[in-house]
């Protein structure tokens, strides 16, 4: 079989070119990032779990009308994707105060907020994401006021959705961030939700307890980041219930 085509290899994820064109394949890795890259480690099963988890979000998100990039998940690492060509905006959606905005504003962390919040980032490495409005989007032509719109909207969409899931669960959504993009059909082109939905890219707070169960174990050392990431999936029903954390065939000698 000829080697796949590596299209883009980033912190937590790798893109190949997909079977048919228009598609891509997303294989996650183990890999955690914080901090723009500062603090890097690898976690055994991470990439394994958010690509369950990002394939049950984004199978619900489809399945109520939100269009996303997910077409069907390939196997354990990979699943396949719609291709699309990603605005360059984050788009972050904050139920309760947390992280940079608690920081910034110098709220204490778990202050619900009176409704929802959305923030637009820019995607930039160099420049650390930094918070955008809509005027530096369009002025420097990142996305258009119609994008912008779209792009709020799905991201609304996202947090009922996942608010609800969560909930069910007894987890409270206290922000989450998606990258939207664009699509091609024919003539048409629409914004689709791209990229991934997993406690990567969540904040998750236990309702009753407050244990967090996102990548905040991993940037503030709060535990075992596969462990939270499972019992998410555990709760969800994505994973076998007796699912042990870090459970793989182990070769001997
Ligand atoms: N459907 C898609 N079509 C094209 N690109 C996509 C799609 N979904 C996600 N991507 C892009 O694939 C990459 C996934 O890799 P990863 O999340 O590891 O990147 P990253 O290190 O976070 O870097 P980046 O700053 O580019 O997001 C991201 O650049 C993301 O924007
Ligand atoms: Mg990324």
């Amino acid at each position: 079989m000829a080697r796949r085509n590596k299209i883009y290899e980033g912190k937590a994820k790798i893109l190949y070119e997909g079977p048919e064109p228009g598609t891509l394949v997303q294989y996650f890795k183990d890999d955690a990032t914080a901090y723009n890259a500062e603090k890097h480690d690898v976690i055994d099963g991470k990439g394994v779990l958010n690509n369950r988890l990002s394939e049950f979000f984004m199978t619900g998100l489809n399945a109520v009308g939100v269009p996303t990039h997910f077409i069907r998940r390939l196997n354990m690492r990979e699943q396949l994707v719609r291709a699309c060509e990603i605005i360059p905006i984050e788009v972050v959606v904050r139920n309760v105060a947390a992280g940079s905005m608690a920081k910034r504003l110098g709220i204490e962390e778990g202050t619900p907020l009176p409704r929802p919040i959305v923030e637009y980032y820019y995607k930039d490495d160099a420049l650390g994401d930094p918070l955008v409005t809509e005027e530096h989007i369009a002025a420097f032509g990142w996305a258009s006021q119609q994008d912008m719109d779209d792009m709020v909207s799905l991201a609304l969409r996202v947090n009922d959705f996942l608010s609800g899931v969560m909930t069910a669960v007894g987890i409270r959504l206290v922000d989450f961030k998606i990258e939207v993009g664009r699509h091609y059909e024919g003539d048409f082109q629409r914004l689709i939700v791209a990229d991934e939905i997993s406690p990567d890219s969540c904040r998750l707070w236990d309702i009753q307890t407050g244990q967090r169960l996102d990548k905040d174990v991993f940037r503030k050392d709060l535990g075992n980041l596969s462990d939270a990431y499972t019992e998410v999936a555990r709760r969800l029903g994505v994973m076998p219930k007796n699912a042990a954390a870090g459970t793989k065939p182990h070769l001997i000698n």
